[in-house]
């Protein structure tokens, strides 16, 4: 275990289940179509790797950089576009990938930019989700785990752009956060 982990909240097994579960379960709802998985970068990147390797229906990748964060814990509330989509959606079957919906901010205001943009649906699929955070009400479609109100790290997740690639999720050690 890294020196920074307090304790381990989802181990890399229950981690590899849950995805291919939830790559299954995406590949049998859209039998016979072809999506678009958009990214959202860089939380996003090492649970989308794993998740298109366990589905089996044509799957194609597009990104988006959004504002989070930056150097704390707790959200601004603003979201900025820092890289949008190379190509159009209008059409196509595309599912927003996410590492965790907190207050669900970033969601709200990705799914109502990307609506207009006139897919043929618009679906979130989130790693992990933060229920008891949420301030708007957003509707996610596929969530790999629930998690309590702790802020964690690992498999993508960040503090201060450290520990996104610890392979299981984390709590860190309170002195960290200090
Ligand atoms: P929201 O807009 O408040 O839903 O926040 C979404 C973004 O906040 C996520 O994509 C993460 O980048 C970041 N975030 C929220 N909670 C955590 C956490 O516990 N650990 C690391 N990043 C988090």
């Amino acid at each position: 275990m890294h020196p920074d982990v307090q304790k381990i909240m989802l181990s890399e097994e229950e981690i590899k289940d849950r995805v291919q579960g939830l790559g299954k379960q995406i590949s049998e709802e859209y039998q016979g179509e072809e999506i678009l998985v958009i990214g959202i970068l860089k939380g996003a990147m090492i649970f989308l790797a794993d998740l298109v390797r366990n589905i089996s229906i044509p799957t194609y990748f597009d990104f988006m950089a959004v504002s989070s964060y930056g150097a704390g814990t707790e959200s601004s509330g603003a979201v900025r576009i820092l890289k949008d989509l190379d190509k159009s959606i209008e059409g196509r079957h595309v599912i927003i990938v996410e590492d965790i919906v907190d207050t669900g901010l970033t969601l709200k205001y990705l799914t109502e930019n990307l609506q207009a943009r006139n897919p043929a649906s618009l679906k979130i699929c989130t790693l992990l989700d933060k229920p008891e955070r949420r301030t708007v009400n957003v509707n996610v479609n596929y969530v790999g785990f629930s998690v309590p109100n702790e802020f964690v790290v690992g498999f993508g997740l960040d503090f201060n752009e450290r520990y996104r690639n610890l392979p299981y999720i984390a709590v860190l050690k309170p002195e960290i956060y200090e």
